[in-house]
């Protein structure tokens, strides 16, 4: 019989509000951080923080070494990063090419990396692992690389006329005529039974081609909704090169991530999972959820749409993380949820739990991070000036923290920061409030509530490179 996960598995708590984080948080022992580490008993994945090693320091165990994410997993990034170009060909070279062009530039690759690293660290332990693999293997079943790239449906109702491929496309010269239908697809016979034994993580290494595929379709969303926010921010750079929109204009690029959108559509169905399909397709209606949100913030007025008022306290503070969730979390979040599922977790089972748990508040922890970043000086491989969301009218967490310290933010935020001056008040209060670090310290309780839901996973590679994630969303400076 097979070991029941769900029982042995001590959940950890949730994370402290937002107003929970003290203003002297880093000079006092009873910040978040501090009671954090004091509600959450240590385990052998966990690394002993400062306090604990204070008494004896030179005796005390050093904290594991944990393998870098990104090496971890390096050969797959670059090759999922090659063959992702192949998926976005089309008959009209010029949507070809913007709908390529934000790929051509290096990117973090954090989405799916996460997938990657998600997959290796549970593949083995689901129920239906069995059966997932042995469709990765057999000819015939749909889940090898080979049968990800075919088409469900005849070629030439699926693709639109293309002068290269004359026989896997139909031309426009004649009307259509009835074809014959194609012999239904033999699927083979699934082996019915798991093989006994406890179930273990897979190794060495056992990505499925349609994990693989999964993180692909991940970055393809994130681009295809950084294409549209570049027209809605109106940005002129992205990592260091001209925007699309600066390069090909509004309506190439909101056109171009339409294409990208309907391809990864494709891509998805092909996986055969109709879970999958489903966490992902709500991924890109709360994309479109947390812009809105945004914008509501913004420019309701312009919209004709209902705004938000801000007032000091949690709701404000509810707004603010609920949109952060949305526009960058829930993909994150979701994605490495939907990587377990192909990995065979079956209802029930906790581990597409850990990953969506993992995925949200390392997400959010990025998240605050960016917002971080914005204040400092600007960042030339993003190129993005400082103070960028100010400029766009936007109160991100080191603000809504300052309002609380300086009540001269208030209207600043309520005219979002419109007048004269406005944003250059708005850095200087930032900078002489805890604003940063405590924005910092909302995320670290977030990145730590990541690495602790991790404990419920069995110890691995991966595992560790999850961990290391964790550390490195917080400390990063780009
Ligand atoms: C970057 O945020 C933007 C996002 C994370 C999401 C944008 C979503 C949309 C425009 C909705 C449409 C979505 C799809 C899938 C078509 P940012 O502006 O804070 O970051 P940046 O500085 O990198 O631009
Ligand atoms: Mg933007």
């Amino acid at each position: 019989m097979r070991r029941c996960a769900v029982a042995r598995v001590r959940l950890p708590q949730t994370v402290p509000s937002p107003t929970a984080v003290t203003r002297a948080s880093g000079r006092r022992n009873h910040s978040v951080h501090a009671q954090q580490q004091k509600k959450t008993p240590l385990t052998q994945s966990q690394p002993l923080q400062a306090s604990d090693t204070f008494f004896n320091a030179q005796n005390a165990p050093k904290p594991p070494v944990r393998p870098d994410p990104y090496k971890l997993v390096a050969p797959q990034l670059q090759q999922l990063r090659e063959t992702l170009l192949d998926l976005l060909g089309s008959s009209h070279p010029s949507l070809t090419e913007i709908a390529k062009y934000y790929f051509l530039h290096p990117s973090k690759q954090l989405r799916p990396l996460l997938v990657l690293l998600f997959s290796q660290a549970t593949n083995g332990l689901g129920g239906g692992w069995h059966l997932k693999k042995w469709a990765a293997e057999c000819e015939g079943a749909g889940g090898r690389t080979e049968e990800l790239d075919r088409p469900l449906t005849r070629p030439d109702v699926l693709n639109d006329w293309n002068p290269s491929m004359p026989d896997h496309t139909a031309s426009f010269q004649a009307s259509f005529s009835l074809r014959p239908p194609r012999p239904p697809h033999q699927s083979p016979s699934p082996p019915p039974f798991p093989p006994p034994g406890i179930p273990t993580v897979a190794s060495p290494l056992a990505l499925l081609p349609t994990q693989i595929r999964l993180a692909q379709i991940v970055e393809m969303i994130h681009v295809a909704s950084l294409l549209h926010d570049d027209v809605v921010d109106k940005s002129p750079l992205r990592r260091g090169a001209a925007s699309a929109p600066a390069a090909f204009g509004n309506k190439l690029s909101v056109l171009a991530g339409d294409f990208l959108l309907g391809r990864t559509s494709a891509a998805l169905s092909r996986l055969g999972e109709n879970e999958v399909v489903e966490l992902i397709a709500s991924v890109i209606a709360n994309l479109v959820e947390g812009e809105i949100m945004q914008l509501k913030s913004v420019h309701a007025e312009e919209l004709g749409i209902a705004g938000l008022s801000p007032s000091v306290g949690q709701e404000n503070w509810n707004i603010y993380l609920q949109k952060t969730y949305l526009k960058t979390a829930s993909l994150m979040a979701k994605g490495a949820r939907a990587a377990v599922v192909l990995g065979g977790c079956k209802e029930g089972e906790i581990w597409k739990e850990v990953a969506y748990a993992y995925g949200r508040n390392l997400g959010i922890a990025f998240q605050l991070v960016d917002d971080i970043l914005d204040y400092e000086a600007g960042d030339a491989t993003l190129g993005k000036p400082g103070g960028a969301d100010l400029q766009l009218g936007l109160a991100t967490g080191p603000a809504l923290f300052a309002w609380e310290e300086h009540p001269e933010m208030g209207p600043l935020i309520k005219r979002k920061f419109e007048q004269p001056g406005d944003v250059e008040l708005a850095r200087d209060l930032v900078r002489r409030s805890s604003g940063v670090e405590r924005t910092r310290e909302l995320a670290r309780a977030h990145a730590d509530k990541a690495r602790e839901v991790l404990s419920v996973l069995p110890d691995s590679e991966a595992k560790g490179a999850l961990e290391a994630l964790t550390e490195r969303v917080v400390k990063r400076t780009s």
